[in-house]
């Protein structure tokens, strides 16, 4: 693996996911893979999650991490090519890139649409700059519509969950339902799960969310779009909450019905299904404190997995540099 940006750079889900769970079992493995080498994590965004479980992942294969706060610490960078940069910005992501592939053998960037222009999210330009200038493998933190670290490991997490519900043998229901939010949030997590499960080919996917909030349908392309979130829920064995704004009024928060928000209610309706959310979750709002505290909650083993999901894909690239894979 050259670079971890979607769920198009995985030859083979499956086996990364056997790759993540093996180091979950045995997270020192593989201790000295990144010896004398360095992940340098850049932050346009916040974050928690992403950033401590690249950090731990790192340690754990011998690799040095440095964060780099750069919307708050660094300079003001420029991506357009060509920019006649006599406005706010500081210094071109052209110059500063190949710095840090000097600095770093690998280059991790986190950093969220404008949600004000969709051609410009849709056309990645901050990480692919980094892609393009850093000549280092890139790994996305989270992009302008991507977050495929956070999907593998919701892979990882069904995968797990599967064996210790004894579900192997039945054809999984898998259900991604929009919620409720006071702001407007990125489409990132929902259209990377949406390619994540497509890709990985495991289960009936169903998409349900009210009308107006249809997804980019690049990534939705397989799954079935139910509008009536108990008909979708129905007899579900995972179902994943997720906020998203409109794709198509772009940016745009169309609803706040309370209605869609995920309770003990209408779990009834499932197989009994276990209950996935990305976090930080607006308890109240997204999700009911009651469900989230409730048996059914796989959210604090989902977040731990990321450090699983950080871990195989770090090795992966750590592999094709050694073996000088072209
Ligand atoms: N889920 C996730 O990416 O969390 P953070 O924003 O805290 O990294």
């Amino acid at each position: 693996m050259k670079q971890f940006i979607s769920a198009n750079d995985v030859p083979d889900i499956p086996a990364l996911i056997q790759k993540a769970l093996d180091y979950k079992a045995n997270p020192w493995k593989d201790e000295n893979l990144g010896k004398h080498k360095r992940i340098g994590c850049l932050f346009l965004n916040p974050s928690m999650r992403t950033r401590l479980s690249t950090q731990v992942a790192a340690k754990q294969l011998g690799m040095e991490s440095v964060i780099f706060n750069l919307s708050q610490e660094g300079w003001a960078l420029e991506f357009e090519d060509g920019a006649i940069m006599n406005g706010t910005t500081v210094e071109h992501v052209k110059d500063a890139a190949p710095i840090l592939g000097n600095y770093f053998d690998i280059l991790a960037v986190r950093t969220f649409p404008s949600l004000l222009n969709k051609e410009e999210d849709n056309n990645e330009l901050i990480i692919n700059q980094f892609i393009k200038y850093a000549g280092i493998p890139v790994i996305s933190l989270e992009s302008a519509t991507m977050h495929p670290l956070q999907s593998f490991t919701d892979l990882i997490t069904i995968k797990e969950s599967v064996a210790e519900q004894n579900l192997a043998n039945k054809k999984l229901k898998i259900v991604l339902t929009w919620a409720p939010h006071v702001k407007a949030l990125p489409q990132c997590v929902a259209n990377s799960f949406a390619q994540w499960v497509n890709k990985w080919g495991e289960a009936d996917f169903v998409i349900t969310h009210p009308e107006g909030y249809e997804l980019n349908e690049e990534y939705t392309k397989g799954a079935a779009i139910v509008h009536d979130q108990d008909k979708a829920l129905a007899e579900a064995d995972f179902i994943y909450v997720k906020n998203w704004s409109a794709y198509n009024d772009y940016g745009q928060v169309l609803s706040t019905d309370q209605s869609w928000m995920l309770t003990q209610e209408k779990l009834k309706k499932t197989n009994n299904a276990k209950v996935m959310h990305c976090l930080p979750v607006r308890r109240n709002v997204e999700l009911s404190d009651e469900v989230l505290d409730g048996p059914n909650s796989l959210i604090t083993k989902e977040a731990s997995n990321r450090v699983w999901a950080a871990q195989a894909v770090i090795a992966e690239i750590l592999h094709t540099m050694a073996n000088n894979i072209k």
